[in-house]
């Protein structure tokens, strides 16, 4: 077989629909009532999110992908030759192919996703923009264990790729453990490249999470459609409201989806009541420090080799090696 002919499999670990019952169930039964962030990423809320990337407001994307522009080849000499790149959440993929592309003799690329058409649609781009390299995409979620394939050639050393600042949706603690399975996934030798955004002024980080054309707003709503859908609960989809807010103490935006009245809610044969103004929570994103986000990737056995930022230093990505 040629590699031009090389035909896209996805190992198959998509969360069941049983998890996002189980998971919703649970969060609405918490105090306070929250619903889990993962299951934003269906098509519909794949596409919004690429909406919000492409946002006047969201600086993010825009700032991590000119950061790999900028410096995209120093990270690549950084990570080393015949490496074995795996990506989590890489998305539409064009920042890891702006790191790829620089990368010395890359050996495998295994992109984890839990969205599994982008998955499938950026994994065959990049395919059909690199064709020799070997593309093994796996549809699953990246915070639970994983056993991933292995490349046809051995690679020197593995590097995880872990863009979009979404290591800063989990909490700290959470973050640390993470951040140790993946300390554990790369081995010795191995590396993190890892992209975080930085605290900054309260107002650029709420515009950032409550754009004013609302694409925010119904990708956030979109779990209450999801739910409404894949679960057969009975969300008013015109009784919420979205509403992004920054703790400044905690050093994290909260997505908050707002009952605009008292309303009761039936999911799986139990009711959940909402007075006016309660919130469900979706989402933190913590923002962090580039010495507090060191100390907390050291913590989890990584050594920080380097780091690129902006010019504003609104965002910053790391490169961390496995401490000895
Ligand atoms: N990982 C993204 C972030 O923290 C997710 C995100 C962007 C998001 N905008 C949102 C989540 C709005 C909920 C609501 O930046």
């Amino acid at each position: 077989m040629t590699p031009r002919s090389r035909a896209i499999a996805v190992l198959d670990l998509e969360p069941a629909a049983s998890d996002f019952l189980a998971e919703a169930l649970a969060g609405l039964s918490s105090t306070p009532p929250a619903l889990p962030s993962k299951f934003f990423y269906d098509e519909r809320g794949s596409d919004l999110f690429q909406r919000i990337c492409e946002l006047p407001e969201y600086y993010l994307t825009r700032t991590e992908t000119e950061i790999l522009r900028q410096s995209g080849a120093e990270m690549a000499a950084s990570v080393g030759e015949n490496a074995e790149l795996v990506g989590f959440g890489t998305g539409a993929g064009i920042k890891t192919r702006l790191l790829l592309q620089e990368l010395d003799n890359p050996i495998a690329y295994v992109p984890v996703d839990i969205s599994k058409q982008r998955l499938i649609d950026s994994a065959t781009a990049l395919q059909a923009a690199m064709p020799s390299l070997e593309v093994l995409p796996v549809c699953a979620d990246y915070m639970q264990p994983l056993r991933l394939p292995t490349p046809s050639q051995k690679p020197d050393h593995v590097a995880v790729y872990f863009p979009g600042s979404t290591i800063g949706n989990l909490e700290p603690a959470t973050a640390e453990t993470f951040l140790e399975r993946v300390g554990r996934l790369c081995g010795k030798s191995g590396g993190l490249i890892i992209g975080v955004d930085l605290q900054k002024a309260p107002e650029i980080i709420e515009a950032a999470y409550n754009d004013s054309s609302g694409v925010t707003a119904a990708f956030n709503l979109n779990l209450l459609v999801r739910a409404n859908c894949e679960l057969g609960a009975d969300f008013e989809l015109s009784c919420w409201r979205h509403r992004a807010i920054y703790n400044q103490q905690a050093g994290r935006i909260e997505m908050h989806l707002i009952s605009d009245g008292e309303q009761r809610v039936h999911l799986a044969g139990r009711e959940f009541r909402f007075a006016p103004g309660e919130k469900i929570v979706t989402e933190f994103s913590y923002k962090h420090t580039q010495a507090g986000f060191t100390a907390l990737a050291a913590r989890a056995g990584f050594r920080l080799s380097r780091t690129w930022t902006d010019p504003q230093q609104l965002f910053a990505v790391f490169h961390f090696v496995v401490a000895d």
